[in-house]
């Protein structure tokens, strides 16, 4: 191990964390290893999830045994940022509301989030005890949190995996109609790619995606659409904002893919998206599920379809542009704050924010939000697949 890997994997071991430290051993001298290192030694502060010695000891050897895959196991455990409250115990949001941070996860085949942005870790309060999100089928819990020097050192007791890609994330989330006719759909007559790879093949994007029980329910609304291909492609287009990953901490006035209004209100009952076209609101949904999150954007579950069937071209085309243009002046910047609007912006409650855009982002009432142009083609086949799976 490098030096600087001893410099924290001494007091690590001396906390206890024996089998991390025996994780980093592995990595220090792969190439993404040296490149955490270079990162987490640069004198800033780091928020640490370290993995007790009995999670550590139930990792399959398909992963103890790949260097590289453990230094982006291990990437995804470190935070930017010191997110420790007063006392030194770890800032959390209560439940149902999170705390959304930048992880050090990078690598270009397992994150592609726009500008560039690192991987998001998300963890809330629940009944007093700090739990990470997005562990499909464990829970993984924040047990204590030790400062050592630069480092709030949090032990938990899983080892958390990053997330991967939409399909694999639907069906983990019983969204499974979604993802059968996504996956099982041709989104091209030229290439054997399927819708689901369409998804997977944006940079940035945020899906609101209707449950099963969502699909069910709107299934004779859709099937009365079957034979309008504007209509179907617009209101597929109207769950979706691409260029942008908004996070439940984020979620600002936007134009969907299909250059209608998404806003959002939260009451005692939840929070719900309304789809707009004009001063009129079309649709509603609540959010049953938030910050799902995939390789390469963010789900959040819905109740209800959203059934506006209108579009907006010009408006589709301008969000993107902005959506593009903001995600590229936000490329440079290293979030270190909780990760709110969609600038990349971050606001910190320690004074650590190192953004360099004003962190004004997240409040701008959704034009520097904007949405994406989605080929309409494969939009309609989408909705088409939808509509005849349910027939
Ligand atoms: C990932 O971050 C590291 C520093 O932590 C940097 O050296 C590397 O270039 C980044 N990789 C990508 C693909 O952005
Ligand atoms: C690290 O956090 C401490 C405590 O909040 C703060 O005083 C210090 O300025 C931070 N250091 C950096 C480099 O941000
Ligand atoms: C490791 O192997 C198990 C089956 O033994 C499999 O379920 C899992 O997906 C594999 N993990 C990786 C990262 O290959
Ligand atoms: C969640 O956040 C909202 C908005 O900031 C706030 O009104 C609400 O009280 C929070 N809920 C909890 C349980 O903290
Ligand atoms: C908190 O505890 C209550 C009562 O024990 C339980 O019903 C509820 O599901 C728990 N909430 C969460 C978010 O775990
Ligand atoms: C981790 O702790 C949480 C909360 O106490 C518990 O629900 C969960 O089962 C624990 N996980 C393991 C693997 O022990
Ligand atoms: C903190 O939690 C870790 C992981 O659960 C555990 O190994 C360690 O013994 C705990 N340390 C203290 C001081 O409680
Ligand atoms: C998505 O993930 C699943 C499970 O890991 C994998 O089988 C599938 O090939 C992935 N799809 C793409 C497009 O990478
Ligand atoms: C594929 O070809 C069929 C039959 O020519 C046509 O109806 C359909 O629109 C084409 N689909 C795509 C995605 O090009
Ligand atoms: C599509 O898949 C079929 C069967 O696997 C294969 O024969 C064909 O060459 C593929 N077409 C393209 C364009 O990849
Ligand atoms: C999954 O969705 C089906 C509806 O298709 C529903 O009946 C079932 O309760 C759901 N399961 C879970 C665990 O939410
Ligand atoms: C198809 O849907 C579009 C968009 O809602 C609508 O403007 C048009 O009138 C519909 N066409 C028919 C034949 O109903």
């Amino acid at each position: 191990m490098t030096a600087e890997y001893m410099s924290l994997a001494q007091p690590l071991a001396a906390a206890g964390y024996t089998g991390l430290v025996s994780v980093m051993a592995s990595v220090a001298n792969t190439s993404l290893g040296m490149a955490l290192a270079q990162r987490i030694f640069d004198g800033g502060n780091y928020t640490i999830f370290a993995p007790d010695n009995d999670a550590i000891a139930r990792l399959p050897m398909n992963i103890t045994s790949d260097p590289e895959m453990l230094a982006n196991i291990l990437s995804y455990h470190i935070v930017s940022g010191n997110f420790s409250e007063g006392n030194g115990s770890l800032q959390a949001a209560t439940f149902p509301n999170d705390t959304i941070a930048r992880t050090t996860l990078n690598a270009t085949d397992l994150v592609m989030l726009e500008g560039n942005k690192s991987q998001v870790l998300v963890w809330t309060s629940e009944n007093g005890t700090v739990m990470i999100q997005n562990q499909l089928g464990t829970k993984v819990a924040v047990s204590n949190s030790t400062v050592l020097g630069n480092f709030l050192v949090n032990g938990i007791n899983g080892t958390l995996m990053y997330p991967t890609n939409l399909t694999s994330t639907l069906n983990s989330r019983n969204l499974t109609s979604l993802a059968d006719v996504l996956g099982s759909i041709s989104a091209s007559n030229s290439t054997n790619e399927t819708l689901a790879d369409k998804l997977e093949g944006l940079t940035g994007y945020t899906l609101f995606a209707p449950s099963n029980m969502a699909l069910e329910a709107a299934s004779q609304t859709l099937s009365s659409l079957a034979s309008n291909t504007t209509a179907l492609t617009n209101v597929l287009g109207n769950h979706i904002i691409n260029g942008s990953t908004l996070y439940s901490t984020g979620l600002a006035n936007s134009t969907s893919a299909s250059g209608e209004t998404l806003s959002f209100t939260t009451n005692s009952s939840g929070t719900f998206v309304a789809s707009s076209s004009g001063s009129t609101t079309v649709a509603m949904a609540k959010i049953i599920t938030t910050n799902v999150l995939v390789n390469n954007g963010v789900v959040h579950i819905i109740d209800t379809v959203l059934g506006n069937t209108e579009s907006n071209s010009s408006a589709a085309s301008s969000a993107y542009e902005s959506a593009v243009s903001v995600a590229a002046a936000a490329a440079t910047t290293t979030e270190t704050g909780l990760v709110t609007g969609p600038t990349g912006a971050s606001s910190s409650s320690n004074g650590e924010n190192g953004d360099s855009n004003g962190g004004n982002g997240s409040s701008s009432g959704g034009n520097a939000a904007l949405t994406p142009g989605v080929d309409s083609k494969w939009l309609f086949m989408a909705f088409s697949a939808i509509v005849f799976a349910l027939l």
